[in-house]
């Protein structure tokens, strides 16, 4: 395990190709699970859910749902684009050992959740500060996290029994892993660069 959180931090990948489907350890979920569980929330609002999904058929069923959205998106794409997104993989759900969906429930530490009156998404932003703790827990115990978006919610929130009301935030698949690689797939792929940090950094006015 390392446990260096710069070193972690910049290990860290999103995962599709790489995952083995071996087994979790009950006690490495349960760790990864309780740092998800610790990150920060608007007015301690906690507003995130997460469903362990191993049941094999769901899964199967919501690979079929992504890969018509990614025909979907496909579609939108012409010339060199649409050539280089085929050659890339953009889920892992069959292949991971597990998946984890994270739901965030707006109503939770309601109706006054302090800190959250002007500004509505601060909730959905603490839902996505517990997937980035899981992400980096994950990485620390060398399993792999790979977070899916080509999904429609309702789809989803019919597949899993999500009650109305309540937003499914991301579908992660998680996991052992051959390796983690050093350079994101996007990039390898020819699809984007990542930005210099000089680029990102403002002073005193945007
Ligand atoms: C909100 C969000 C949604 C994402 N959805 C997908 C997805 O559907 N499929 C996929 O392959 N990667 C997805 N990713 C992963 C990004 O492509 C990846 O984070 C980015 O290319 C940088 O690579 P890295 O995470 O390995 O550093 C998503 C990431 C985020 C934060």
């Amino acid at each position: 395990m390392s446990t260096d959180i710069y070193d972690v931090i910049h290990r860290r990948r999103d995962v599709r190709g790489e995952f083995t489907g071996a087994p979790i350890a009950d006690e490495t979920l349960a760790r990864i699970l309780t740092a998800a569980h610790a990150a920060p929330s608007v007015g301690l609002s906690q507003p995130w859910d997460f469903v362990i999904v191993a049941d094999v058929a769901v899964r199967r069923a919501f690979h079929e749902h992504v890969q018509t959205e990614r025909d979907a998106f496909a579609a939108t794409l012409t010339g060199a684009v649409a050539d280089r997104f085929a050659r890339i993989k953009i889920d892992g759900v069959l292949e991971s050992s597990v998946s984890i969906v994270v739901t965030y429930d707006p109503e939770r530490g309601g109706p006054a959740v302090l800190g959250r009156h002007a500004i509505a998404d601060a909730g959905l932003y603490s839902v996505c500060l517990a997937i980035q703790n899981l992400w980096l827990a994950a990485t620390a115990e060398e399993l792999g996290v790979g977070w899916v978006s080509f999904y429609r919610e309702p789809f989803l929130r019919e597949l899993l029994g999500i009650p109305a009301g309540i937003r499914p935030v991301a579908w992660l698949c998680l996991g052992p892993l051959t390796h983690l690689e050093a350079v994101p797939d996007l990039e390898r792929h020819g699809w984007r660069t990542r930005r210099p940090l000089d680029a990102a950094v403002h002073h005193d006015r945007w």
